[in-house]
Parts: C-alpha cells; structure tokens; sequence
C-alpha cells in the first residue's frame, strides 16, 4: 500500500474531523471533546489500512467496543506489577499470585476479546475475498497478506506468512498505532491551544505556502519549516512513551565505561534524550526552523526509534 493511498485515508479523517466539530459549532455546541473525534479518526484510518473499512454508521460502535478494551489494557500496563511481570520470562507463573492474578486475568481477558475481533476480520476476508490475486492489487493489509500467502503455499515456501503471524500483525499495528497517533495529535492541539503564537505562525505559513485553495498534503512537508518544527516539538515534548519496549543487546556493548553483555534485556529511554538540554537547546525554536524544518528530528533518529521511523511519520 503505497503513500498515496495511506495520505488519502488520513486525509478522508482530516475532513470528518473538522466537519464534525464545523456541525457542532453550528449546532451551538460549547464544549468540544475534540480527544474523542480524534480517537475514532485514528481508529478508523488504522481499520481502513488494516481491514477496508472505516467506523462510521453501523459500524461506529465496534470502535467504541474495541476503545473500552485499548483503555482497560491501557489502565492494566500503568500498574507497576505488569513491569514485573515483562521482565518474567514466564508471566503465567505468577497468575495465581495476589496481586498479580487480577491483573494477569484482566489482560488476558483484554487479548482474548481483541483478538476474536481480530480472528472475526481475517475469516471475513478469507470467505468474500480471492486470495490468488496479486498483492500489489490489495486494498487493504489482511487482503494483501492472504494473496501472498496463497502464493506461497503454492510455491510450498510459506514462511511467516502464517494466519497466527497475520493475526499477530494486525494485533501489533492496531495495539501500536491507536494510542500513539491520538495521544499524540491530541496533545498537538491541546499544545497549540496554549500557545496561540505559535499558532498564529503556523496559520500564517499554511496560508502563505499553501494557499486556501486546496488541502495541505505530505508533497508540502519540505518547504514548510514551521509546520515541521511545530510536529516535531510535538512529538519530542509529548514524550509518549517514556517506559520504552524492552530490546536485547546483540552483542557485548561499552557505553560510557559501562559494560554491557550480549544477550542483556535493556529498555532505552527516549525522554532522557527529549529532554536533553544539550540535545534540544532551549533557544530550540530557531534551531527548528533553521534545521530544514526538521528540528529534533536527528534526535528522534539517533535513539531507539531509528529502525522504526517508517512506522511512526
Ligand atoms: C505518534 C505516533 C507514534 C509514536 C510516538 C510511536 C512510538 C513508538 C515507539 C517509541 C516504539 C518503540 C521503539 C523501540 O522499541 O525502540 C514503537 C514501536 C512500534 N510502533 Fe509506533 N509509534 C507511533 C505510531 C505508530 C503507528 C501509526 C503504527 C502502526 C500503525 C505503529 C506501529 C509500531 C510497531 C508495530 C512497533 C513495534 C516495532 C517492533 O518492535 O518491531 N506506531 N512506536
């Protein structure tokens, strides 16, 4: 699935976005719970990428069931215990434990309903769509992923392309990408809200660049430094994962005198970086728009979300 048609999919939830706080404003509506309009455009342009199909209509409230199970796991992963329970090598020895056995239950419970969602999806798929196609012509990711499959199993090569490693996919992708992207484009506008300058500014640039005329797009990104700087400062003060996932070294590592063996479970921390005075200077204003309008993001790249970047732009 290429760029094009991943923009067009956000861009389809830019517009609802805005026509429904537009109608709420002519329906006189004072308070705007601007978190929940973003939670469901999210959720739907993951759906849409995933699945084909977006929550709208009658499908509107299998996002708010799924929303309920993304905020219970979510509570769950706040409880310190859970940390323990990710360094465990087996975390089911510990579910009959005080203290523990709530918690384990309650996150199984949580998967399991999430991933009868998902195992719903995927045998929908296999039953209204021909898996002998060519990929390239997929219009979503389960689709795409069952083509290859197919052509494999003729092949007799499958590889991963297993149905459990499809279902695990779209577990990580939905898991990955719901809170992340609304968090973070939530904490965007609560941030701008409060710093009506920079607003300003980024209005101005908009319309002097951009223009009224049409929508912005992702062709726009290199010659709107401000725009840039402002997503950038965003996603570095927002800091959203400050309990990064756990990685293993690869080999024995030296870090300042500190001696690490290969093989080592370490959890890098981003915010020590984000936060880093030496890193981001705090005259970092000028320093992002001088930067090509790419301001932190040498930082975003130099720590653990290197091999990740496609995921998260
Ligand atoms: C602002 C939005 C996002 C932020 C801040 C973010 C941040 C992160 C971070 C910090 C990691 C861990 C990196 C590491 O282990 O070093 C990660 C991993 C991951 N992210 Fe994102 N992410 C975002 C959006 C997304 C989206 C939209 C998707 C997919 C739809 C996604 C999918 C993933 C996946 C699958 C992983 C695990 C990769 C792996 O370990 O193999 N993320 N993300």
């Amino acid at each position: 699935m290429g760029r094009t048609i991943i923009e067009d999919m956000i861009m389809v939830e830019v517009n609802r976005f805005m026509k429904t706080v537009q109608q709420d404003i002519e329906n006189g509506v004072k308070e705007h719970n601007l978190i929940k309009i973003v939670n469901i455009c999210v959720g739907s342009i993951i759906n849409k990428m995933l699945f084909g199909y977006r929550f709208e209509g009658e499908t509107e409230h299998e996002f708010y069931y799924l929303r309920e199970i993304l905020d219970n796991l979510q509570a769950h992963f706040a409880n310190p215990l859970s940390f323990v329970m990710m360094l465990m090598e087996n975390p089911s020895s510990v579910k009959n434990v005080p203290g523990f056995k709530q918690l384990y239950n309650g996150m199984l419970k949580d998967f399991q309903e999430l991933k009868e969602f998902l195992d719903r999806q995927i045998a929908w798929h296999r039953k209204n769509f021909a898996v002998d196609g060519n990929p390239e012509s997929a219009t979503n990711f389960v689709q795409a992923f069952m083509m290859e499959m197919h052509r494999r199993e003729q092949t007799g090569n499958v590889g991963d392309f297993t149905l459990d490693q499809l279902r695990n996919m779209c577990f990580d992708l939905w898991i990955a990408g719901q809170e992340t992207t609304s968090s973070t484009t939530s904490f965007g506008i609560l941030y701008l809200t409060t710093h009506p300058e920079a607003q300003k500014k980024l209005q101005d640039e908009l319309d002097r660049l951009v223009g009224n005329e049409r929508q912005v797009s992702l062709n726009d990104r290199p010659k709107l430094p401000f725009t840039n700087a402002v997503c950038n400062e965003t996603q570095r003060l927002c800091n959203l994962i400050p309990q990064n996932l756990f990685h293993r070294t690869t080999k024995d590592v030296d870090i300042n005198g500190y001696k690490i063996k290969k093989g080592t479970t370490i959890v890098p921390q981003i915010s020590c970086v984000l936060y880093d005075d030496k890193v981001t200077p705090s005259n970092k204003n000028q320093t992002l728009e001088k930067e090509n309008g790419f301001g932190v993001r040498p930082v975003l790249f130099k720590c653990c979300l290197e091999r990740r970047i496609p995921v998260i732009i």
